[in-house]
């Protein structure tokens, strides 16, 4: 089964063909940054309409980079949710609509959903039962994964999600965005340990995050420093945030491995493509004993191979929506069943 990929739920289009034995065949992105970046932040009107512009021309590419035609495609998978409405119905629309026009069957993706299993298109792909640490703009949660489908809830966050607070941390501090690369990159020349931010939630028990605070404390220290644009000032803080957050989402992936007794850990979403993350989860990992899986950074954040790859997934194993699948804002992940599950 060879399945067309679309990705629109926020900021970025995606789009990928994924083959059930070929693996992925092609994959595009078009990032949205420049279109938000004056407003510091996503304008979902903007996305939408951006994202009807790049649509159809990134398709036509993904599928001439893959040297096939509309008719060479056995189903198409577009992401239904979570995410923002406006943008999510882009890529719906146009997925139905290939999927229709072709006679092909057509399935709605969860966000989340693909985003955990994105490891999967890597050359070493993790067997189930995991650990998934999912860490974006939107969401922030810890989940035992034992198969496609098989999601139970450890933990998550109870207020901003981390990427969300990466994104707020850049903006507090002048660094524009996407926050999380701008912050990861100040923090580069700066010393981790130049501020004593808080590891929410660490310690105490429990698998919840909430990250909040921190924004408000790296605030504090912004109104408090003597000069708050110097370049030094603002790569320690990056640095120190960076670490904090780093530390306190590692404690938390640490404790559900303990807690379930699991060995295999996979790290996704956006913050999954921080560096120092990976550094820092590797060398935990390690003092375990645990396996640790990562997507490749350009799959941690949103993309459409993940969507093609679960998209993929359910409806080789038949299952697929009508016509009328519409998209849904919200979402929660445990909602999901597997395939087999799923009436037709
Ligand atoms: O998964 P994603 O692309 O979109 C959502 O589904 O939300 O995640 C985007 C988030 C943004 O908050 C962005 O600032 C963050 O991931 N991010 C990073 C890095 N790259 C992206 N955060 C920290 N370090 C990075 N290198
Ligand atoms: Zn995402």
């Amino acid at each position: 089964m060879r399945v067309l990929g679309i990705e629109t739920s926020c900021d970025e289009t995606g789009i990928a063909v994924w083959d059930a034995e070929a693996g992925l065949l092609a994959h595009r992105l078009h990032s949205q940054s420049g279109v938000h970046a004056a407003y510091g932040g996503v304008v979902p009107e903007l996305a939408s309409r951006d994202h009807i512009r790049r649509a159809v021309p990134l398709t036509e590419r993904v599928l001439a980079d893959a040297g096939l035609g509309l008719d060479d495609l056995d189903g198409v998978a577009a992401t239904a949710g979570p995410g923002l409405m406006g943008a999510l119905l882009v890529g719906l629309s146009l997925g139905k609509a290939v999927a229709f026009g072709r006679g092909r069957p057509f399935l709605g993706v969860h966000h989340l959903e693909a985003h955990l299993l994105a490891p999967a298109l890597e050359d070493d792909p993790p067997d189930f039962p995991f650990i998934a640490l999912l860490v974006s703009g939107g969401h922030t949660l810890l989940a035992e994964v034992r198969g496609l489908g098989c999601y139970r809830l450890l933990g998550q966050s109870l207020d901003d999600a981390g990427g969300e607070a990466f994104d707020k941390t850049a903006k507090l501090l002048g660094l524009g965005y996407p926050g999380g690369p701008a912050v990861a990159q100040a923090a580069a020349n700066g010393n981790p340990a130049a501020f004593d931010l808080p590891r929410p939630m660490t310690g105490k028990p429990g698998l919840d995050f909430s990250f909040s605070g921190m924004k408000t404390a790296v605030l504090h220290c912004r109104k408090t420093a003597s000069a708050p644009s110097d370049e030094g000032f603002v790569a320690d803080l990056c640095a120190s945030f960076q670490q904090a957050m780093v530390e306190t989402l590692w404690i938390k992936a640490a404790r559900a491995l303990a807690e379930t007794g699991l060995e295999r850990l996979v790290v996704a979403g956006g913050v999954g493509a921080n560096a120092r993350l990976r550094e820092h989860f590797a060398s935990g990992a390690a003092d375990l004993g645990a396996e640790l899986f990562f997507p490749r950074p350009d799959f941690c954040t949103d993309n459409g191979a993940m969507i093609a790859y679960a998209g993929g997934r359910r409806l080789v194993a038949g299952e697929c929506d009508g016509w009328d699948r519409t998209a849904v804002a919200r979402w929660p992940l445990d909602q999901l069943a597997p395939p087999e599950r799923i009436p037709a």
